[in-house]
């Protein structure tokens, strides 16, 4: 227990969370391995690989589909409703309260609400849809062209879990939900269950690094490095020199007009390993590893 303290409080002067200032007392280690790919991440929603006793513990709150890419990613019958890849997630058209609302002084480009690469995330970590709501179960032939927009609860409830008992609630991330189990302290450190409160972002994104958000091309050689490649789709800082967009490069995306940082400027949601192609991925879903030398931050910021 001391342990646990003693490291957290070490993190939490080392750095800048791009988060918000929430930080737990002392968190529980994930059981996921962290290797390889998304299968050992908490992006596996079966929580198949990682040891956990699904069946007894979760299975009750959200559906178990077996599978890990059918959270987000259906073959068939996707979510046209958003122009994300074969997306099999509710997608609500939720309005965020942006950054730039908290005034500070030194922002200079214009928010615009948050672009697809940033709807994508907050499907789930806004809190407002269940993490197992989708369009198309697999396997199943149940599909649901209302589920695109709105979240039905009657349809999620014909899924059988493979193991365990059957969901009878939808529950998504936020208080009183997931983070029932999820945040308190006899909840995580008493039934085993980690802290998730600082992924809950909810719907107000002051407290967050700027998304969708401009890339300021006036500021190159000021405080901005420019971005090595600019396509119709996206600019991005080519690091391996291969003229395309692979997963360790931080991008920015196109609207069209102008370029904008989303959440997956920064992050991939199926994990980059930190040598490129196996072994140990980079921790929180990130490109570039931020530790030591801040090479995330510095890949854009020139300060
Ligand atoms: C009834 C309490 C409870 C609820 C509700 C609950 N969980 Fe859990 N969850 C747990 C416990 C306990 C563990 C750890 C189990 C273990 O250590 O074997 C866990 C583990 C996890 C893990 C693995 C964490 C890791 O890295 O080791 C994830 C991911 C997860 N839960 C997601 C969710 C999501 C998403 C929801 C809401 C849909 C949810 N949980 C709702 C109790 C709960
Ligand atoms: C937690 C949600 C989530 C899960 C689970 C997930 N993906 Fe994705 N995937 C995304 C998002 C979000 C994007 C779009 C990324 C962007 O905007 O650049 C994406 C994009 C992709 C792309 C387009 C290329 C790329 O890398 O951006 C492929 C291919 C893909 N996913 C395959 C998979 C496969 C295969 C699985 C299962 C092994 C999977 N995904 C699981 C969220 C997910
Ligand atoms: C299907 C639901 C879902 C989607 C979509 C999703 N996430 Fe998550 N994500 C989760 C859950 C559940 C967790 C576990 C909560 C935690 O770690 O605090 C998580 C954890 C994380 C973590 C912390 C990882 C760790 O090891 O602690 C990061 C970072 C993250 N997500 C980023 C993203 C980004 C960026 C996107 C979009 C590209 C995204 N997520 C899309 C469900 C989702
Ligand atoms: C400018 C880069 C950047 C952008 C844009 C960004 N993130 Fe992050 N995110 C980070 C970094 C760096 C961390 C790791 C912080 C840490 O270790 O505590 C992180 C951590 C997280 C976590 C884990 C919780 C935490 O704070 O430790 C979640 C969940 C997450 N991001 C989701 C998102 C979502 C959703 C978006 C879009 C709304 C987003 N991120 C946009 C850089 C970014
Ligand atoms: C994908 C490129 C990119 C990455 C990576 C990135 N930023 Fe930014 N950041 C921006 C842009 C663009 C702005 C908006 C600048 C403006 O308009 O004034 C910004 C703004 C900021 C601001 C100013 C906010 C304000 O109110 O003036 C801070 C502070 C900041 N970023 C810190 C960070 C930190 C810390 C990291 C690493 C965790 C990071 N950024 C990673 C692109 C990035």
């Amino acid at each position: 227990m001391k342990k646990i303290l003693m490291i957290s409080a070490m993190a939490a002067s080392a750095g800048y969370f791009p988060h918000g200032s929430l930080w737990a007392a002392g968190d529980l280690p994930s059981k996921f391995s962290g290797l390889d790919s998304i299968v050992n991440t908490r992006h596996n929603l079966t929580q198949n690989t990682s040891g956990i006793s699904t069946s007894v513990i979760m299975g009750s709150y959200r559906n178990n589909y077996g599978e890990i890419c059918v959270y987000c990613h259906t073959p068939h019958g996707a979510n046209d409703a958003i122009a994300a890849p074969l997306w099999n997630r509710t997608f609500k058209g939720n309005t965020y309260t942006t950054y730039d609302s908290l005034g500070t002084s030194t922002l200079t480009s214009e928010v615009h609400q948050p672009g697809v690469q940033s709807l994508t995330c907050l499907s789930c970590h806004d809190g407002t849809v269940a993490t197992d709501s989708v369009v198309n179960m697999p396997g199943s032939g149940k599909y649901s062209a209302a589920q695109k927009t709105s979240q039905n609860d009657s349809f999620l409830n014909t899924w059988t879990n493979e193991s365990g008992p059957d969901a009878t609630v939808h529950l998504s991330m936020k208080e009183g939900e997931c983070l029932a189990c999820h945040s308190s302290e006899a909840g995580f450190l008493g039934a085993g269950a980690a802290d998730f409160r600082i992924a809950n972002i909810g719907t107000d994104l002051t407290n967050d690094h700027p998304v969708g958000i401009a890339f300021p091309q006036n500021r190159v050689g000021k405080d901005f490095v420019d971005p090595d490649v600019k396509s119709s789709k996206l600019a991005f800082y080519d690091s391996n020199s291969d003229g395309k967009a692979s997963k360790m490069e931080v991008r920015y995306y196109s609207t069209g007009s102008v370029y904008r940082v989303e959440c997956a400027s920064c992050h991939d949601p199926h994990g980059v390993p930190k040598n490129g192609s196996s072994g140990t991925l980079i921790p929180m879903f990130l490109r570039v590893d931020n530790t030591n030398s801040s090479g995330l931050c510095l890949t854009c910021h020139d300060i």
